[in-house]
């Protein structure tokens, strides 16, 4: 397998998701829903993707980031089955709700407090104040890392995230460097667990025996997944979230009143936003989907984004009514997102917060926020609110 995810490809650089992404995902739409374009395979539909997730004896994920050239291996995604199975039965047991739960009164914390230094503003940057530095206190509090640790930790993996996309080769050296000291500071970790273990999920993966033991290098792979998959896709959906709640002032009245409907609200963004909208895989032989012979060795993205876009009523809009129809936004099959209840529960902990913390807000008086494209998290840059702050208790 080539270099895929590295080279330019014009088809997929045009789709006009900055600002819209209902058009955005049409556009991957209209070609149908299995096509080639670039060299690059695309899948559109739910039973085009469902057929592929069904299916990583042919859609291998390992294929697929094996052209990233990460340093270490990054477990689960970049691993296929059997291995790849093995993992998930270690791992799933550590990301359940029961493990979750738990953490909820330090992790409402947390966001409470973020909130809390900025509410008499009146005014906040979502992004800087509230999306970045909430899912990396999640992180360090689930791997028992100290929270003072969190800036210097957002400097790095701010650093790695924009270069993860990228070749190794091609990283500057502010990347390189930001990757070797993170590296550095979780061995370091790892070394302190393995002699000093407590109650987190770092020291229960170390605390397997036998068979099941995994080696540094292992956990260093999974830990580094996290930094990646775990922080900017929950810096994402906070955005999106707060960025279409400013703009429907009646939904954030409803909300206040009947906060069961949050959750729905939640669902629905992550079915409209998707921070991971398409997933990458490399066909194992030649195979068929939707009537469509696809050859051996093509690199394929299943577009999640068109998906869930795919037979509702209200496809492009918040549609709460029909938010229990479920979406693909955390993906499907072996690889489905190991981080799913997590990042609902940090959702659904910042938007209770949020909204009985602060009077209705709006977005900010000449400010459009939009996304940049191609990119690996699909992303707001920023999100500006204002709100009476002399309505703040
Ligand atoms: C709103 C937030 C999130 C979204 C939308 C999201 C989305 C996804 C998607 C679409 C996949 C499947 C990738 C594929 O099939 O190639 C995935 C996998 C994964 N996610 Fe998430 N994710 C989110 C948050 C998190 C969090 C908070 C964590 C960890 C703390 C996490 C950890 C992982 C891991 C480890 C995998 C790989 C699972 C495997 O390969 O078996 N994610 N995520």
């Amino acid at each position: 397998m080539t270099d895929v995810l590295n080279d330019p490809q014009p088809f997929r650089s045009a789709a006009p998701l900055q600002l819209d992404r209902a058009l955005g995902w049409k556009y991957f739409t209209e070609p149908g829903e299995v096509y080639e374009r670039d060299g690059v395979w695309y899948l559109t539909s739910v039973a085009a993707i469902r057929f592929a997730h069904q299916h990583p004896e042919i859609f291998s994920s390992a294929k697929a980031f094996e052209s990233l050239g990460s340093p270490v291996p990054l477990i689960p995604i970049a691993v296929d089955p059997p291995a790849q199975i093995r993992y998930r039965r270690i791992l799933d047991p550590m990301f359940a709700p029961r493990v979750v739960t738990p953490l909820e009164p330090e992790l409402r914390r947390q966001v409470r407090e973020l909130v809390d230094g900025f509410k008499h503003r009146g005014e906040c940057e979502v992004v800087r104040d509230l999306g970045s530095l909430y899912p990396t206190s999640v992180i360090l509090t689930l791997f028992g890392m100290p929270l003072k640790d969190r800036d210097t930790f957002i400097e790095w993996t701010e650093a790695i995230i924009q270069a993860s996309g990228m070749n190794p080769a091609d990283m500057d050296e502010q990347q390189v460097n930001a990757a070797m000291n993170l590296f550095g500071y979780l061995q370091g970790y790892i070394t302190e667990k393995r002699a000093h273990p407590s109650n987190d999920s770092l020291s229960a993966v170390l605390a397997l025996t036998g068979d099941d033991a995994w080696t540094d290098e292992e956990v260093l792979g999974l830990c580094f997944l996290f930094v990646i998959a775990g922080l900017d896709t929950v810096t994402a959906s906070i955005s999106f979230l707060l960025y279409h709640l400013a703009q429907r002032p009646e939904l954030q009245r409803q909300v206040r009143e009947n906060p069961d409907l949050g959750g729905k609200v939640i669902e629905e963004i992550l079915r409209l936003e998707l921070p991971a909208p398409m997933t990458p895989r490399v066909t194992l032989s030649d195979t068929e989907v939707c009537g469509v012979k696809i050859p051996a060795g093509a690199f394929t993205f299943l577009v999640l984004g068109s998906a869930n876009r795919e037979d509702r009523p209200s496809a492009d809009d918040i549609d709460v009514d029909n938010a229990d129809r479920g979406h693909l936004s955390f993906g499907g099959g072996i690889h489905r997102c190991l981080g799913s209840h997590l990042a609902r529960r940090e959702l659904k902990l910042m938007l209770e917060e949020v909204m009985s913390t602060l009077p209705e807000f709006s977005l900010a008086p000449g400010t459009q926020p939009s996304c940049t494209w191609p990119a690996g998290t699909l992303h707001l840059n920023s999100v500006h609110l204002t709100w009476d702050a002399g309505a703040v208790s």
